[in-house]
């Protein structure tokens, strides 16, 4: 059966480099909108609330397309879907009109207690079976292209019957959604669990992924651990390079969420996934990708509880 995603994926027009919004940085980010052209952002900070947080998002959706990008969506657990969390983030969606979102292949909650935390689930058939039905099921309430994110861990859950590879590409081809990439967590992971992560990105249904997150990590003992707050380090870039010479993707994100360095190491970051892309003849129009059909939608006044309706 023809592929409903790649139909959707193929209409959707690329947006460019982002970066994620982060309070610390959003001074700078929207002083350099010359030099990144969207943002992401964590839904669970502006659904259901006002002041700041609220004043924040109006003044990113003057100046940028805005991408939602969850914690709490919880697609592995065992809990009930929360429709209560999907009713808040749909509203939001819709305010930002974003042309996609995402959230991460995990479980963040246990009897419906939120963990803050991405937790891994076990590569097995059950899982897969249980995860397809809950994102079809999500997506049929959303009614928006939908990711997944590949996330970095730190030991395997029991019960794995397959490799995390036909894992993801058993859920992402059922469920006919995309993959969000993240090229660091493939390193994170390759180096924390010894594997090659050229190898692993191959076996991956790349022409399902429609935006990479690139990041840094730190080593601590033994381990690298997926801290996002430190400089991005070659091997993620070459990887990412590698991903776009066999698929093209609609964003690369800059995720930066700790150790806030001067800003003018994250403009060079910018810069060279910028060069990566063009390499790869991606987002081929130049400068400033034009925000076509994107809502500028004014929130100024709109009280909380409009949210969750
Ligand atoms: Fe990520």
């Amino acid at each position: 059966m023809a592929s409903e995603f790649l139909k959707q994926k193929a209409q959707i027009n690329p947006l460019g480099i982002g970066l994620g919004l982060r309070r610390e940085m959003a001074e700078e980010t929207f002083a350099h909108s010359s030099e990144i052209d969207w943002v992401e952002i964590a839904p669970e900070n502006y659904m259901d609330t006002g002041g700041e947080a609220r004043q924040r998002l109006e003044e990113t959706l003057e100046r940028y397309p805005l991408i939602s990008h969850g914690l709490n969506l919880s697609i592995g657990s065992t809990d009930e879907l929360n429709f209560d969390y999907l009713r808040c983030l749909k509203k939001l969606l819709d305010e930002m009109k974003s042309p996609w979102w995402s959230d991460h292949l995990c479980f963040t909650s246990v009897e419906n207690l939120y963990i803050q935390d991405l937790l891994p689930l076990p590569f097995s058939k059950e899982a897969v079976k249980h995860i397809v039905e809950r994102i079809k099921r999500v997506q049929d309430f959303m009614q928006r292209p939908f990711l997944l994110e590949n996330i970095s861990f730190y030991m395997y859950m029991p019960g794995n019957e397959m490799p995390e590879t036909e894992f993801i590409r058993e859920i992402v081809e059922k469920a006919d959604c995309g993959l969000l990439l993240d090229v660091n967590n493939v390193i994170v992971n390759s180096i924390n669990h010894k594997f090659d992560p050229y190898e692993f990105v191959k076996e991956l249904p790349l022409e399902h992924v429609l935006q990479i997150h690139v990041a840094g990590h730190k080593k601590i003992g033994d381990y690298i651990i997926d801290t996002h707050g430190a400089a991005v380090i070659d091997p993620v870039f070459e990887l990412l390079d590698f991903v776009l010479q066999k698929t093209d993707v609609r964003g690369i994100m800059l995720e930066r969420d700790q150790n806030f360095p001067d800003f003018a190491e994250i403009l060079q970051e910018l810069k060279r996934l910028r060069e990566i892309a063009a390499k790869n003849k991606q987002f081929q129009s130049p400068g400033k990708v034009e925000m076509r059909g994107l809502q500028r939608t004014n929130l100024r006044g709109k009280e909380p509880s409009a949210l969750t309706a």
